[in-house]
């Protein structure tokens, strides 16, 4: 009789010794289970003797309703899927710590935030947020940075973002925000996608998301990596320390990899090639050892300058320039495991805005507030019923005991029958806790006003940060939210549509409303005023909802460019590098070692799978084929010199190949008989040896020497050389 061995942990004295430092870990473990040597059983726990036949009455009868085994098996499967998230459906995540560099006590009484000897687990979940779980990672989307923190004190969910702002200022329009990106309703078209008439339709008429659409038309909607890009808790939130001294804070994410994106032609690509390319990269960085690593930013506010900045602190359209209040890093987090079961932890985890802790606590923005709703709403659907919190994956590692009974699927055994609060039969049991032992107390803030549908005069400032996002931009990325405008746009069919968003952009920028409309065929009347606000009650005045503008002054914030992020570290970023028969093998060996030093990887493609011999006569496996894979999959591209290189201009895949990563503004090099590629691609080489003076992250040379190899390592650094774009397009 074999042993059956559930529940047991994986031996070992260094797992021992993690699940010690990581008590969320330790916690998940318990309720993992590890086979081995063990017979298969029904859920009932009676093993079973044929998986393979369900019981039939004769060989070729019937089959029985008897047959247990066959009907729960059944019945389970029939049963697998729940519903998906309304929003952000499509996610990855992964296990992690954070730890504070010092302790913020002068500003939080939050443990994890005041002991930089405490490790804190994390789960981290990245999402988009329009499209279904099974759409691409590259959707043109706002991105989702969720984090759960198992504090000792209780889970703290920081629901972030990908950018600081949001679309709309109060949580009452956000089913229709989404109604609007979703999918069309009569056809269920475009998926994950925000480039058709019913969200333009919508954004058209609210003139409060201009700000977050500039975010959105810019290459911050397609991240190169989950790894690679920056997250924001959006709203403005309060710091109490322990003598109760409230402070305004703003949350950031900074990835130490610095923030990088895509161009929009090899997002769509990689759409077809790797749908879960941001999946893949987050899990490969991990299980190779390049964990993720992100800073947590404080931007915080006293509470004498709430007003002080001629935006409103409450309005989450508005960011606060980092060149106003500086964004502190305080601690760092660590991404360093992946899941074990994508749908137990990744799809089973509930995020919730009111996740606090002692020491942090809400402000009254009104899409903070209405979102405190929504979260535990949607999950209890989505979880099917109230004891979601005890699934492995949201259970808080500090202790939970209250008076909640019953419900679907309860888990926890309560004994006794004292369910109420005061008792004298159970002592009491539980206990309220103090302040002074971790009780929460929520910050004493006067609130008085009338009863009113209404938000601040200080809500209407539309487009002062819409023009300031736009004009801290780099040359390129300007270029990049002119033509997504036009992309996005391009795909509407109501031409009334497109006019009306032409006229807002105006509002922010002439040059850039100018630009669009010229790619849509607009002409733009002279000082046409911007569309009437539509986001107004039956009785209101339009007129009163229109823009105006509070500052006397205009905002610049160059840290809103992710041009200003390069160079930056080249580590986990993947060369390509093509090899045919008798490719130099000492160049390539060159590269590879270059590259592994800074991090980076080098990934052999030949012109087919199997062996194939360099010009030293030893055999290399390549990893890939030139069908199997495609440079829109990596971040450079290296077409190694040698006997039979120059036969890869014969190939249409391996023309496509760098033509395509020259299109992408990536590192492009090649030595000897590989240039040829390069030529019959079209791609200005100059002449060998030479850098092409306007274009240094392209370089070709008769060998990949150390000299070559640093070069090419340089340009990886640059990320992408933009400025090369302007050259492919036509005027127009
Ligand atoms: C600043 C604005 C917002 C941000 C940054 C944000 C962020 C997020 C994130 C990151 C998730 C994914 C959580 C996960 O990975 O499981 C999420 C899910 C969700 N959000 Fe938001 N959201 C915002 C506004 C809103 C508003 C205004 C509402 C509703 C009033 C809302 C409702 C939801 C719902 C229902 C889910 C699905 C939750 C689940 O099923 O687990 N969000 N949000």
């Amino acid at each position: 009789m074999p042993k059956r061995v559930t529940r047991a942990a994986k031996p070992g004295p260094s797992r021992a010794a993690a699940s010690a430092r990581d008590p969320k870990r330790a916690q998940l473990k318990n309720d993992t289970e590890f086979v081995r040597d063990a017979a298969l059983t029904t859920n009932q726990g009676l093993p079973i003797e044929d998986d393979q036949d369900s019981l039939k009455a004769g060989d070729r009868g019937p089959t029985l309703l008897e047959d247990f085994h066959f009907r729960e098996k059944i019945t389970h499967f029939d049963h697998e899927r729940i519903p998906e998230r309304i929003v952000h459906a499509r996610g990855s995540a992964a296990h992690g710590s954070f730890q504070v560099y010092e302790s913020l006590a002068d500003y939080t009484k939050a443990g994890f935030l005041s002991d930089p000897a405490r490790r804190t687990p994390v789960f981290v979940r990245f999402s988009t947020v329009a499209g279904s779980r099974g759409s691409t990672d590259l959707a043109r989307d706002v991105r989702g940075f969720a984090v759960k923190f198992y504090t000792d004190e209780g889970n703290f969910d920081l629901v972030g973002n990908n950018m600081p702002v949001f679309f709309i200022q109060d949580a009452i329009k956000f089913p229709d925000l989404i109604h609007a990106v979703k999918p069309e309703p009569n056809n269920e078209m475009p998926q994950a996608a925000s480039a058709h008439d019913t969200f333009w339709d919508f954004i058209s008429l609210m003139p409060e998301s201009t700000h977050m659409i500039l975010w959105l038309m810019s290459d911050r909607a397609i991240p190169r990596s989950y790894r690679m890009m920056e997250g924001f808790g959006v709203h403005t939130f309060r710091l109490i320390n322990a003598a109760g001294k409230s402070r305004f804070v703003k949350f950031h994410w900074k990835p130490l990899l610095g923030v990088h994106s895509v161009a929009w032609d090899e997002a769509q690509k990689i759409s077809g090639k790797d749908p879960d390319f941001h999946r893949r990269d987050l899990w490969q960085a991990i299980e190779s050892g390049a964990f993720p690593e992100y800073e947590l930013g404080l931007q915080i506010v006293e509470e004498k300058d709430e007003f002080a900045f001629g935006f409103d602190l409450l309005d989450p359209t508005k960011l606060i320039p980092e060149e106003l209040v500086p964004v502190q890093r305080v601690g760092k987090l660590t991404l360093d495991r992946n899941p074990d079961n994508f749908f137990a932890e990744t799809e089973q985890v509930a995020f919730h805005i009111g996740n606090v802790v002692p020491g942090i606590g809400f402000s009254n923005d009104p899409l903070l507030q209405g979102r405190l709703f929504s979260y535990t709403d949607t999950q209890l659907i989505r979880l099917g019923g109230p004891n979601f919190h005890e699934i492995p994956i949201n259970r808080a590692t500090a202790p939970t005991h209250n008076n909640q009974r019953d419900g679907f699927m309860r888990q926890q055994i309560n004994p006794g029958r004292v369910s109420y609060q005061p008792n004298s039969l159970g002592d009491n049991q539980p206990a309220q806790a103090t302040s002074a032992a971790g009780g929460y107390v929520t910050h004493v803030e006067p609130v008085e006003g009338s009863k009113v549908r209404t938000r601040g005069d200080s809500f209407f400032d539309h487009y002062s940060q819409a023009r300031m996002f736009f004009h801290s931009q780099s040359e390129p990325e300007k270029q990049h939210i002119v033509k997504a405008f036009r992309f996005e746009l391009g795909k509407v069919e109501t031409p009334a549509i497109r006019e009306r968003m032409v006229l807002h952009l105006a509002q922010v920028d002439s040059g850039l409303a100018t630009d669009v409309a010229k790619g849509l065929g607009i002409e733009i009347p002279a000082n046409a005023p911007a569309p009437p606000n539509l986001s107004v009650s039956a009785d209101g005045d339009p007129a009163a909802r229109q823009h105006r503008t509070l500052l006397d002054r205009e905002l610049a914030s160059p840290a809103l460019s992710m041009a200003a992020q390069v160079p930056a570290p080249i580590a986990s970023r993947k060369v390509a590098v093509l090899v045919a028969p008798g490719f130099d093998s000492a160049g390539v060996g060159a590269l590879t070692r270059m590259l592994t030093t800074g991090g980076a990887t080098a990934h052999l493609v030949g012109p087919r799978l199997g062996g194939l011999a360099g010009d030293d006569g030893k055999t290399v496996r390549p990893e890939f084929s030139i069908l199997t894979t495609a440079s829109v999959l990596f971040d450079a591209v290296y077409v190694a010199g040698g006997e039979q290189a120059g036969k890869w201009a014969g190939e249409s895949d391996a023309v496509d190949f760098v033509r395509d990563a020259f299109k992408h503004c990536k590192p492009l090099a090649a030595s000897g008989e590989g240039v040829k590629l390069l030529e019959a691609a079209r791609v200005p080489v100059g002449g060998a040896d030479d850098a092409d003076p306007a274009d240094d992250a392209t370089i070709v040379a008769q060998r990949m020497t150390r000299a070559v190899a640093e070069r090419f390592v340089a340009a990886l650094a640059g990320h992408r050389l933009w400025t090369r774009e302007p050259e492919l397009h036509l005027p127009l």
